[in-house]
Formats: C-alpha cells, structure tokens, sequence
C-alpha cells in the first residue's frame, strides 16, 4: 500500500498549508461576509460552528479528498455492518448496533446481533424499573436508595459522565456512587454515605479480571456480607454487567443478576450496552432510550451525510489538518456546562486509548503523528486556569468549545444571569483566540487609559495578542439525554475517522494491556519479603525503599 504521504491528495494538502500558513483568520472574516454560513453546520438542535479554524473551503475539499482516498466511506460501511475491523483482536466494532432503532440485521458470525441486543435491554428495563418503583428489595426487605458502581475505565467513565451530566432528569431519590481507583480511599469515602440494608453494587466489568475493578468488589461484597453476616444477601446487592459468565458465578453473583454484553463491544464505546445500566437506573430507562436514540440520529448522520457536510468527518479533517500539517499535537475539551465536566475525561480515554498508536493496521510504523493529547475542564474554570496559554503560550491549542443555550437551573434576582454570563464568556474566549489585538489596537487602547508613552512601550508587547488561534464551537439548545447521545456519537465518529486516515487500529489498547501485565509482576514483590532485584535500579530501588517503610 502506497503511503498516505505519498498520495496527491496529501500532496495537495501540503502544498496549500504553504500557502495558507501564514494567513490570519481575522482577515479572513474580513474578506468573506459569508464565512460563517460556508463553515458551520446543524444537525437537529446542534450547531457546529467550524469558521474559526486556519481553513478556506478549499481546505475543506483537500480534505474531504483525502477521506476519500483512505476509502473512509467503505470503512464506515464495514463497521456498521458488523465486518471485524478490530484486527489484532479479530473482533467486529459494533456499539452503534446497541442503539440502532431498525430492526435490520447485522450479522457478527453469521448470527444476527439484534435479537440478544433486544433481550439484554428488556432485561435492563424491568431491573431499572424494579430499582424505581422500590419492588427490587434488599435483603433485609427495604428498596433501594444508593447505587455504587464499581467499575473502571470504559466501565467507568462514560457511565459516570452521563449521570453527571443529565442529573436534572434523574430520580432525585436515588443516590449513585461512581468507584474506579483501586486506592482504598475511594471506595471507603463511598461506602461512609451508604447503608447496607439500601445500597445495590453493580459491578461492571467487561472481563471480569480487571485488578481496581475486583479489588474494589470483594472489598465491597466484604463491607456488605460483614453487615449481614450472611453470603445470602450478595443476591440482593450485587448485580455484574460482564461478557464473562464464569467469573462473575466464581464472584457470587446469580446468573438471573448478570446483564451481558459481548466482544464487539469496546470498553471505551460500552455505555450503550448493559454498562449503562446505572445510567438506566438513575436516569430511567425511557432517558437511556432517548440518549440511544441521539447517538443514532448521529450514527444516520455519519452514515449518510456526503463527507463535506458530515460533522464528524469535518471536525475529525480539521483537527488531521492541525496534527499533521500545523504540527498542533493537542486538542482541548471546554464544556461551558458544569454538568459536562467530566466530558474531558471521559474523550481523553475515547480518543487517546482509540488513537494513541504509532503501529498501523498492517504492523508497520506510522508515517504520520497520530492521536493528540486530549485534556480540558469545564469553563469558566479553565479560564482561571490554563487559558492563559491558550491565548500567549507558544502552543497552539485547537479548542472545542461546547454549550446548552438553556440551562436547567436559575439563581438569583436576574432571570438567566448566571447562563447569560456563561454564554458570553464563551463567546468573548473564542473571539479573542481567533481575532488577537494588534499593536495598534493595544496601543490605543492604553493610550485612552492614560498611559504615558514610557509606560504604552513598556506594557505594549505584553498586552497585544497575535490571535488567530483556532476553536470550535458547538452548541445546542439544552443539555438533554437525545442531544447528549448525539454529542457523544459525534466524537466516537470522529475518532474513527481520524483512524481511518491514519490507517491505525482504534479499537485495540495494547499499550494498556502491556502496563497491567507489568503491574501483575510488581505486586508480589511488594508483598514479599525478600529484597527485589530483578528490575532496572531504579524500580528495584523504590521498591526496597517502600518496603522499608512499610
Ligand atoms: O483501560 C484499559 C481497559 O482495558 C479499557 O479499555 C476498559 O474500558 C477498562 O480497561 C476496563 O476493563 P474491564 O471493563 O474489562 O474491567
């Protein structure tokens, strides 16, 4: 195969980041009244605007030729269809069947996915409705008021984030704890607030074997049975959410008290299945359809939508134009929504456990720098934090920008205050980041503050910015379970995208493998006796240094 850089596509695209490197994109506002309608689109409720990036609708054709080069439209095809495009683990990639609202078939095997899919939810369903109508009850005859979900990683992150996010449409009866760190603080500082006789574990984890995940559930199956002092109410308050049964019976928990999932779906992608099931419960089961049924309005998108009109394609082109071409190796997450302050986490493991390689699909080493760093916060915190090296720092950050133009709360005498001062915030940050301020425009804006000459010189430098730093921005009317759906698909899709053209694998993470395999070596010479010298110095050192402290 001919590499990617090779190609005259990528060719092209080089040769118009010589031309357009330089070019401010305040100028280019300037220039083009109809900037803003050329480069941004809606789906639904969403507005993606796009106009603030160094691109030109040329840009946007380069890199739309060069998705079709890398024949993204079949690869899209090949995973919707089930076919097994996670090489090295020969597993189809198949989280979008979990909330595809068809009856088609899609076959994994030859055996049609659907059915088992449609099953699982029924079952997700009566166990959430159980949980709420209070007839689920403990073992010593009480409902249930406090769920802890004890998982780590995929089995983590999406869940938690959902909950936290879409809190306004939860059961406010319900308490939900999110324990992932295999530190004992976490699970202690959850179970302080729980009580025995109302708290229901769920224990999600896809293999069953992961080290935090099942440290965390014997210590909790320990709490629980030490109250009872009976193994007999581990049926009432623990249910696993697994692909493997035998572990899970190993653990104690009843087949009836297992939701499965399967191989095809990716830990980072598995909050559509049996893994949502404490977003199932805590939202209701109604709103984790509705948050199914956004990401596949999404998913329709993707599919259907020609590739310059495709959000996820265009956002995924954009941030390959700033990696590859401006060398920009970083993307922010900034959700002007304290409810979506996990968002960042939560695409951090999305995309750099999907896209962190540098080995392609056929073994080989990359050509190209592949997934950038991703980080963030929730504004306007960031903006006292960090932004300052957004906007003077010698890196240039490409930022996503994200916001409900309603929120779910109001406070205080002014209607919509608090909101209205976010909105601007966000505006006045994705402004500033594009447009900068001139010299000119500092000079004469500390002129009229009554400097005099010494002093404008002085501060002048410091108080001008060049700008032309890039952001998205999207937005949508109110943060709800539908609209959160499609939100996340976008970003699944645009990680595979940005795979795609890279010609990685995004659904495999040996990287992660490889750090639990060494951890799995480490821990029984820190249990043993003996002094360790089978590692390089340095962790043979740290390790007798601990183990003195001990
Ligand atoms: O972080 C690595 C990983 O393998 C993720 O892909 C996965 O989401 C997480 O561990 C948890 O794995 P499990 O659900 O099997 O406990």
């Amino acid at each position: 195969m001919t590499k990617i850089i090779d190609s005259k596509e990528w060719k092209a695209l080089e040769s118009h980041f010589k031309s357009i490197k330089n070019i401010q994109m305040r100028e280019m506002f300037n220039q083009d009244e109809e900037r803003f309608n050329n480069l941004h689109l809606k789906l639904d409720d969403l507005l993606v605007d796009f106009s603030k990036n160094r691109i030109t609708q040329e840009t946007i054709h380069l890199l739309t030729d060069l998705a079709k080069k890398v024949d993204l439209e079949s690869w899209r095809k090949k995973q919707f269809s089930g076919e097994k495009i996670n090489n090295t683990e020969d597993r189809a990639v198949l989280h979008t069947a979990l909330r595809s609202q068809t009856n088609d078939p899609v076959y994994v095997d030859g055996i049609d996915v659907k059915p088992e899919i449609k099953k699982t939810l029924k079952q997700i369903e009566e166990f959430s409705n159980a949980i709420n109508s209070g007839s689920w009850k403990g073992f010593s005859g009480k409902s249930i008021d406090t769920i802890v979900n004890i998982g780590i990683g995929g089995s983590d992150l999406g869940p938690a984030m959902v909950c936290k996010a879409l809190k306004p449409y939860a059961n406010q009866k319900l308490n939900i704890h999110f324990v992932s760190n295999v530190d004992s603080a976490d699970l202690s500082i959850a179970l302080s607030t729980c009580n025995p006789e109302t708290t229901l574990f769920i224990v999600a984890s896809k293999t069953f074997t992961t080290q935090e995940t099942m440290t965390n559930a014997f210590s909790a199956r320990h709490w629980l049975v030490n109250k009872y002092n009976n193994e007999e109410c581990i049926k009432k308050h623990f249910v696993a959410v697994s692909t493997n049964l035998e572990k899970v019976e190993e653990f104690g928990i009843d087949q009836e008290n297992m939701f499965v999932f399967w191989d095809w779906v990716g830990g980072r992608y598995s909050l559509w299945s049996s893994i949502g099931l404490s977003i199932a419960i805590y939202l209701g089961f109604d709103n984790f359809k509705a948050l199914q049924e956004g990401a596949y309005e999404m998913d329709e998108h993707f599919l259907n939508a020609p590739l310059e009109k495709n959000i996820p394609v265009i956002l995924a082109l954009v941030g390959i134009w700033y990696i590859n071409f401006f060398k920009f190796n970083t993307q922010a997450i900034l959700p002007y929504d304290q409810g979506l302050s996990l968002l960042p986490s939560y695409l951090q493991q999305a995309d750099m456990e999907s896209n962190g390689k540098f080995i392609d699909r056929d073994g080989k080493r990359v050509c190209v720098e592949t997934g950038p760093v991703i980080w963030g916060a929730s504004g306007t915190n960031g903006q006292h934090a960090f932004y300052q090296l957004i906007h003077q720092g010698t890196q240039f950050i490409p930022s996503d920008f994200i916001m409900p133009i309603k929120s779910h709360y109001d406070l205080g005498e002014k209607k919509n205050l608090h909101h209205k001062i976010l909105i601007s915030n966000l505006l006045a940050q994705t402004q500033s980041l594009m447009m900068g301020k001139s010299i000119d425009e500092a000079r004469s804006e500390l002129l009229n503050s009554g400097l005099n000459d010494q002093e404008i010189e002085k501060l002048l430098p410091h108080k001008s910015f060049e700008g032309n730093r890039p952001s998205n921005t999207i937005l949508f009317d109110e943060l709800n379970p539908k609209t959160l759906g499609k939100l996340i698909a976008l970003y699944e899709h645009k990680i595979f995208t940005q795979g795609i053209v890279w010609h990685i694998n995004s659904f495999d993470q040996w990287g992660v493998e490889y750090g639990k395999q060494i951890a799995r070596l480490v821990l029984p010479k820190i249990q043993g006796e003996k002094t360790t010298n089978c590692f390089d110095s340095s962790t043979n050192n740290l390790i007798n240094h601990i183990k003195n402290k001990c």
